[in-house]
This record gives structure tokens, C-alpha cells and sequence, in this order.
């Protein structure tokens, strides 16, 4: 099964009070990503393709700056992570070995009337069956459930596979199928020996990846929230089998203060255990990171306890030795995996959603992104006072050029200086520098806050090791 959909299932967690979304409408963000050059249907001008979403300029900033901020923390700052960038395309065998030819699928039903298609666990009254009840071909009729739309008769549930194929070469015939990967967990897997081998790493220690990812989702939506291709952040963390409860145990916290650390509130943040008939086929335990979307809580990340089906099968298949010999104890053994499966996407809206908010100020409403610096697309905006003064226009290019060899720095002066500071909250820059007429006779400008709007004084000469500080400052902090 591919990630859950329930909205309410009880967690751990559950029965704390719902503190509700950050923003109440999905709308707002959709409009602002669009408005403001986050996020773009994909192929808009062909009338778009339904579940693919493009990323704009700001919002490519974002989401490099969530994969830099995951890899600094899974993989820069510790010494027993290391990455890998493994193929899309991957031996077929993999995926049947994998058990994802056999069981990567999802309950689908069709309506006899307009033949909408459905995930059967998605239509109310069917969100909390168990895998048993979803395969049985009796239960529709049995819950009596019909078509949300028109109230059509709905089939059996058949098994859909989520894998999309392609061809591998130019002749176009089954033998030549490929998968386009479902998970970037099994390049990893595939390449354990190898990555163990040239990096001397001994258990326990784990392989990063980010990379695309595909899945025919029967369906999609929620704007970014679930798509056909989008990316993971994924870690493989392989340890010694009766190790592995301890490794999942610690993995939870980190993952969650994660997220805190760049900016979510941590009241919108909780675990959720999967129910043992929930479980994906290569898990034996699973707890969901989730977060309070403004349509539900839902799966944010995967943590994974995924034993020793991985390496187990992919040894039993290719015939390779994939045991880990442990020189301490002259002990041969798999190595089980502890998993955090991430999505970058998903990551990137979760902080573009919890950084919004709306202020009143001076009666009018501010629309701000309060983004942790580190993940702002833009890190300063330098900005003319009085655009017509070349002097003025001058030297802003000359701090621009000076800060932009460190940060993404922009310069505009499309607006009055009021328009120009809401047009930067709403994007989440945290600073704003502004030269004036003074700053040609005293050298120096105006640094403005984005979240308490202070000003303060700065000799240009200083501008840039100020700029930076702050910046290292926040990165420092928490
Ligand atoms: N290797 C394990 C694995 O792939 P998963 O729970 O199926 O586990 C992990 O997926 C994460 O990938 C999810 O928590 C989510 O953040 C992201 N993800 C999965 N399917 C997605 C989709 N269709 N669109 C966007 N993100 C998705």
C-alpha cells in the first residue's frame, strides 16, 4: 500500500486537541503559489496534466533549500551517513524481487454509470477497512457504497498496480519493460556493497538519497500533497538485527525535530503507528510523521523498520553476498534497515502552508511567509528608495552584486518602498536593505526585518558580514 489516507485514524497522539491548520482555505496557498511564482500546473497551456505540478522561480529556491537542509542534517553533519544518486531506470528484476510487482498496489473501483475511478479506502464509509476487508469482493455491495458523484453502482475492488513502464531501448515489446522507480529506497539497496565497500563504513550506518520518484496514484490531489512524480528524501540506516527497535526508536525524534527546527509549529506535528493489517509489505513496524494540513492530518514521512526483507530478497535473487561481517564480533549477518522516507514536495509545502500568516498592520493586512532563513527562496531584496537617482540605483547594484556571491540577493524597484516590502514578506525574505538619499552622504542603509519590521542602521561598508551573521545566527539557533 502506498501512503495512508486517513485523515483521523487514531495515533498515539490522538485525542489532543486539533489545534487546525495554519490557513484555513488550501486555496490561499494554491493562489499565492501561482500568483507569486511558486508552484505552476505542469503543461498549463495544453489545459495541464492532472497531478503533475511544476515549481516556478521562488519555488525551486524553496525546495533546493529543504533538500540542502535535509542533506545537512542526514548527511553533512554526521559522520555515519553518506549519499548516493542511483539510476531512475533499474533492472526490472529489482521491482519483482522488491515485491513491488506483486503488491504495490491499491484497492481501485469503477462507477458502471460514468466510470469515475476510485481508491476504494478514499470513498466515505470506506476509510478505516483493513487490507482484508479492501481486498475483499464483497464489500461494496456489503457497505452498499456507490459513486460520490452520481450515485452510480460501484465494481469489485481489483488490485492496481502503481508502477508506471516504459520501454528500454528502441524495439517496443514486453521484454524490453522497465519500471519507472516507485520508491528511490531500492537504488540503495542495490548499491549496499558497493557504497560499503568504498566508503569503509561500518554498521550501523546509513545511505541518503533524493531523487524522482513515480507512482500512478489512482488519485491524486490536494494540490502538491499527493502526485504522479515528485521527489523523496530517503535514508537506509542498516544496523544490526536486534539493534533495530533501538535505531527506530531514535530516528522518531529526529525526524520530528526536524521539521521544528525549520519552522513547524510543533503542535501541527504528531506520530501515528500504522495498524498491524496497514502495514507496506516490507515493513514490520511503521510510524507516520503527520502533519495537520488544512484538509486533515496526514503523512508528512514514513519511518520504516523494513528487517531484513530488502537485502534478504535482493541476495536471494541475484545470488550476491549481501552480509555484513562484523570484524568485533566475527559475527555474519544481513543487516536490517531503518528507514525515514521523506518527501520533498510534501516537505516544501508543509513549511510553505505553517510559514503563512496574515497580520494587521496599521489597518492594513500583511500576508507574510515567515520562512526559516535557511529556506527562504530569496535571503535579501536591495531596494531604491528613490529609483530615479542614479547614484541611488548605482549603489544598490553594487551591494547586490557584493551579497548575491554569498545569497540569493534580488533588486527591484517595481513599486513604491511600502508595495516593496509587502511584495518580500509575502515571498519570505527576511531582510530587506534600502538605500536612501542619506546613504550617498553617510555610507550607509537601512536593513529592515521581516518579521518585527525593525530598522536599523548599517554602513554599507558592513553590509554583507551583517547580512551573513544574522543569516548564520539563524541557522545556528535551535
Ligand atoms: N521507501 C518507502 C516509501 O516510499 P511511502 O510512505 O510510500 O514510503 C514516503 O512514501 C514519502 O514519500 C511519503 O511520506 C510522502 O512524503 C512521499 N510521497 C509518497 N507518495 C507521494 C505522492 N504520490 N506525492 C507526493 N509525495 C509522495
Amino acid at each position: 500500500m502506498t501512503d495512508h489516507p486517513t485523515a483521523t485514524t487514531p495515533g498515539p497522539e490522538a485525542g489532543a486537541a486539533d489545534p487546525g491548520p495554519s490557513v484555513a482555505q488550501l486555496d490561499t496557498i494554491v493562489s499565492l503559489s501561482k500568483r507569486r511564482g511558486f508552484v505552476f500546473p505542469s503543461s498549463e497551456i495544453y489545459g495541464g496534466i492532472n497531478a503533475v505540478w511544476d515549481y516556478g522561480p521562488l519555488g525551486v529556491e524553496l525546495k533546493n533549500n529543504v533538500k540542502r537542509a535535509w542533506w545537512r542534517a542526514m548527511v553533512q553533519d554526521r559522520d555515519d551517513i553518506v549519499g548516493l544518486d542511483a539510476g531512475i531506470l533499474m533492472a526490472p528484476q529489482v521491482w519483482v524481487t522488491s515485491g513491488h510487482v506483486a503488491s504495490f498496489s491499491d484497492p481501485l473501483v469503477e462507477c458502471g454509470t460514468c466510470h469515475r475511478r476510485y481508491r476504494l479506502d478514499e470513498l466515505p464509509g470506506a476509510e478505516n477497512l483493513t487490507q482484508t476487508e479492501l481486498r475483499d469482493p464483497t464489500i461494496v455491495e456489503r457497505l452498499n457504497l456507490r459513486c460520490p458523484i452520481d450515485q452510480g453502482r460501484l465494481s469489485a475492488p481489483r488490485r492496481f498496480n502503481l508502477m508506471f513502464k516504459t520501454h528500454m531501448g528502441p524495439v517496443e515489446e514486453d521484454a524490453n519493460e522497465v519500471y519507472l522507480r516507485p520508491e528511490t529506497a531500492q537504488g540503495i539497496y542495490v548499491n549496499f556493497r558497493n557504497v560499503r565497500e568504498s566508503s569503509r563504513k561500518k554498521v550501523p550506518f546509513g545511505i541518503a538519497q533524493i531523487g524522482k520518484a513515480f507512482r500512478n496514484e489512482i488519485s491524486p490531489g490536494n494540490f502538491v500533497f499527493r502526485m504522479r512524480e515528485f521527489e523523496q528524501m530517503e535514508m537506509q540506516y542498516f544496523v544490526k538485527p536486534e539493534d533495530a527497535a533501538a535505531h527506530f526508536e531514535a530516528w522518531m525524534p529526529r525526524r520530528r525535530a526536524w521539521y521544528e527546527r525549520y519552522g513547524v509549529d510543533p503542535e501541527r506535528l504528531r506520530f501515528r503507528e500504522h495498524r498491524p493489517d496497514e502495514l507496506a509489505h516490507y515493513a514490520k513496524k511503521a510510524v507516520d510523521v503527520e502533519y495537520r494540513f488544512p484538509f486533515g492530518w496526514k503523512e508528512l514521512e514514513g519511518i520504516h523498520n523494513r528487517g531484513d526483507w530488502d537485502l534478504g530478497r535482493h541476495q536471494e535473487a541475484t545470488g550476491e553476498n549481501l552480509e555484513y561481517f562484523d570484524q568485533a564480533t566475527g559475527e555474519h549477518f544481513v543487516p536490517w534497515i531503518v528507514e525515514t522516507s521523506a518527501g520533498a514536495d510534501r516537505a516544501a509545502f508543509t513549511f510553505l502552508i505553517d510559514a503563512y500568516r496574515e497580520e494587521e498592520v496599521r489597518g492594513e493586512t500583511r500576508v507574510v511567509l515567515g520562512f526559516h532563513p535557511d529556506l527562504a527562496p530569496y535571503k535579501v531584496a536591495v531596494l531604491p528608495l528613490l529609483k530615479k537617482r542614479p547614484e541611488i540605483v548605482e549603489l544598490c547594484h553594487r551591494i547586490r552584486d557584493d551579497l548575491k556571491r554569498d545569497v540569493m540577493a534580488v533588486y527591484d524597484d517595481t513599486a513604491s518602498i511600502g508595495k516593496l516590502y509587502r511584495r518580500q514578506d509575502e515571498i519570505g525574505t527576511p531582510y530587506c536593505v534600502t538605500v536612501d538619499v542619506d546613504s550617498l552622504e553617510d555610507r550607509a542603509v537601512t536593513v529592515r526585518d521581516r518579521d518585527s519590521m525593525e530598522q536599523v542602521r548599517v554602513p554599507v561598508e558592513g553590509i554583507r558580514r551583517y547580512i551573513l551573521d544574522r543569516l548564520e545566527e539563524a541557522r545556528s539557533a535551535g
